[in-house]
């Protein structure tokens, strides 16, 4: 269950919506429990759905993702994803990937995951391959620069997502937190470049915290 269930949502909209969701299996319960337990942020349950969904609908075969975690979001993305496909995972925590790997392998992904240990800013620029999705997950004050190296090496026709793009209300309305606020209005700033990014058409779906949602085109 989310910290704060109608932050974006209507409470009662959002506990229906969390209600008639899919059950998850043994590994992802597990994970979501360790992310409770231990204070780690990971996607909402219906977000992690909302990225395999579209893996799956796209056929994608090479996502990058920036903020693995616990790889909770990895797992979705490589479930969905054929043999061959690969999921480039960046993560600086030495703990966060040593438990992700654990989880990872009990997942039987571990050959379509490749972590990339380090920061997303200097990690990106070394990445050579071209990805049908890419995941922004890492942090917010930095999620104008991570989209400027995404879109170069996004495909396209391709398809970008980045998560909690509405920061649990503060985005569109009050600071909830003061440590928070230059997060939140790098989040402000992010969101109105996504929107008018001229190679992205872009929406922002608000599940979850808030996904920012945009395809490259050639127009
Ligand atoms: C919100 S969590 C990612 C959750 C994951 N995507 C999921 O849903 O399961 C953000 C992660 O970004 C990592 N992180 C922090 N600084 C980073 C950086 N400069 N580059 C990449 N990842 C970073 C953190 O260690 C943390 O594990």
């Amino acid at each position: 269950m989310k910290d704060s269930l109608d932050a974006i949502l209507r409470r009662e909209q959002a506990e229906y919506l969390d209600k008639i969701l899919p059950r998850a299996d043994r590994l992802i319960a597990e994970m979501e429990q360790y992310s409770a337990e231990n204070r780690v942020p990971i996607a909402d349950r219906e977000v992690a759905l909302f990225l395999e969904i579209t893996s799956r609908a796209m056929c994608a075969r090479r996502i990058l993702e920036i903020g693995m975690a616990i790889g909770y979001s990895a797992v979705h993305f490589a479930r969905a994803m054929e043999d061959g496909g690969l999921v480039v995972t960046i993560e600086p925590d030495d703990e966060m990937i040593e438990r992700a790997s654990g989880f990872l392998s009990r997942a039987g992904v571990n050959e379509r995951v490749r972590i990339e240990r380090g920061r997303a800013l200097e990690v990106m620029p070394r990445l050579t391959e071209s990805f049908d999705l890419i995941f922004i997950d890492a942090v917010k004050e930095e999620y104008e620069k991570y989209l400027d190296l995404s879109v170069p090496l996004l495909r396209e026709g391709g398809v970008i997502i980045a998560d909690n793009v509405l920061w649990k209300g503060q985005v569109a309305g009050e600071l909830r937190s003061p440590k928070q606020k230059a997060s939140t209005e790098a989040l402000r700033r992010f969101n109105e470049k996504f929107m008018r990014h001229p190679q992205l058409r872009s929406v922002i779906v608000p599940i979850g915290d808030g996904l920012a949602y945009g395809v490259k085109t050639n127009d």
